[in-house]
């Protein structure tokens, strides 16, 4: 067998330390498979000393990830800091240096990626990036090569499982959002900063990443539509449930299967079928259902997060770094083309609705409230208003509403939201039929 391929690994957090342990654990396995020898040569820490007090070999350890790319024993970095500034710096570098990359750097590409993958073309050098979306869940691979000769019709995707997991407890135990999110934090489940996974932001990393991908353009971050899920409440599940749907942070990326359309990009709450697989997808498991022109339907589910699925993700972008490193080919990771390259406006999006208004139980408070919907040429699919104690108090009144342009619905929450009946901001959810 030929000399080993020398990995840098940069980081030892959790996720760093995942590949290392399995890395040596599965090193066997993989020299089997890959007619290749993987060793670790180099790992860049910010406190060395408090690594080899760990027991990490002190042979291995640097304080600088620029040995990384100085060494030329080092032919493949795996980036695992999760830093911005730094972490950009190291990819850059190693690929001038005609270093393969492995990064699970999912904000670094869904903001860099058009800088990144251009220094892969420049230096005809390859980035892979499985961990960055999804965790264990082959979803990258899929879509770059699995996927290959279909036009994306859609993504839907479950791609946060922090939130899936607050979603799945406020509707499982009836906890509230602050509950259900202390709870998360307990557990370990939240970044370190949560709020970009309630805010909908972790998610719409992730789904830039894959709208990337599947349209061979870098989405401009500007371009898409975010929201959380921090003013779901335990009274919207509740009313969901009545009406057979679930609630779920979905990323949803859209275009026809025509190529030239627009494409869509979003992560929001979401209405779906309680019947709809992905309904089911709980706790902090992600699923991602793709709809090809060729395939139809592809479902993937797994655990999107914790240190052994992304490494394992992590594990099969270093396997491919090997392979590339051995027979260089045209697919440094991403394909850009021309084929598709401009986002949707939200307003411009078509959807269905769910609304929860608080308004006062009087006569004449539901004409009012479709009159203005029906001036705007919005249809009521269904009403639903819990019977209330007595005439005069506030009560909830939920609507479900046929497919209209997110400006038309805005429009409307405008109007109804200065009705005197209305007695505080309306809830606005928008609704997925998998169509
Ligand atoms: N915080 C993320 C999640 C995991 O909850 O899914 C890493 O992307």
């Amino acid at each position: 067998m030929d000399h080993p391929i020398g990995i840098g690994l940069a980081g030892l957090g959790n996720v760093g330390a995942g590949v290392f342990q399995n890395l040596q654990r599965n090193r066997t396995l993989l020299r089997e498979r890959l007619g290749l020898d993987l060793l670790i040569q180099k790992v860049a820490v910010q406190n060395p000393a408090k690594r080899v007090s760990e027991g990490y070999p002190e042979s291995v350890l640097t304080g600088r990830w620029q040995d990384l790319v100085e060494d030329p024993a080092v032919q493949i970095v795996v980036e695992v800091m999760g830093r911005k500034d730094e972490s950009l710096q190291l990819i850059l570098a190693s690929l001038r240096a005609k270093k393969a990359v492995v990064t699970a750097n999912k904000a670094l590409l869904a903001e860099h990626g058009a800088e990144i993958f251009e220094a892969a073309q420049q230096n005809q050098t390859p980035v892979f990036y499985e961990a960055s979306v999804g965790g264990g869940i082959p979803i990258i691979k899929c879509l770059r090569e699995a996927l290959v000769g279909n036009h994306i019709a859609s993504i839907h995707g479950i791609i946060n499982g922090t939130s899936n997991y607050i979603l799945t407890r406020m509707s499982e135990a009836d906890l509230s959002f602050p509950d259900a999110l202390a709870e998360a934090q307990a557990l370990g489940y939240a970044e370190p900063d949560p709020s970009l996974d309630v805010n909908g932001w972790d998610a719409a990393h992730k789904a830039m990443i894959l709208a990337s991908l599947a349209y061979g353009f870098w989405v401009p971050k500007d371009q898409i539509f975010v929201e959380g899920i921090e003013a779901i409440t335990a009274a919207d599940i509740r009313f969901a449930k009545l009406l057979g749907y679930r609630i779920k942070l979905l990323g949803i990326i859209k275009a026809s299967e025509n190529e030239g359309s627009e494409v869509e990009v979003r992560v929001h709450p979401t209405l779906i079928p309680q019947s709809h697989v992905l309904a089911s997808v709980n706790g902090v498991f992600n699923a991602i259902a793709v709809h090809g022109d060729v395939v139809g339907e592809v479902l993937l589910y797994g655990r999107g997060a914790g240190q052994d699925p992304t490494s394992s993700a992590i594990l099969s972008d270093i396997a491919e770094a090997a392979n590339a490193l051995q027979h260089p080919r045209r697919d440094l990771g991403f394909s850009a083309h021309s084929l598709y390259g401009t986002c949707k406006p939200i307003g411009s999006t078509l959807s269905e609705y769910y609304l929860r208004l608080t308004v006062e139980d009087r006569p004449g408070v539901i004409a009012q409230i479709s009159g203005v919907l029906g001036e705007l040429q919005i249809g009521i699919s269904s009403i639903l208003q819990p019977e209330s104690d007595e005439e005069g108090a506030n009560v909830a009144l939920v609507m479900m509403i046929h497919t209209a342009s997110n400006s038309q619905i805005q429009q409307a929450l405008d109007r109804i939201s200065v009705l005197s009946c209305v007695k505080r901001a309306p809830r606005m959810i928008r609704v997925e039929h998998f169509s």
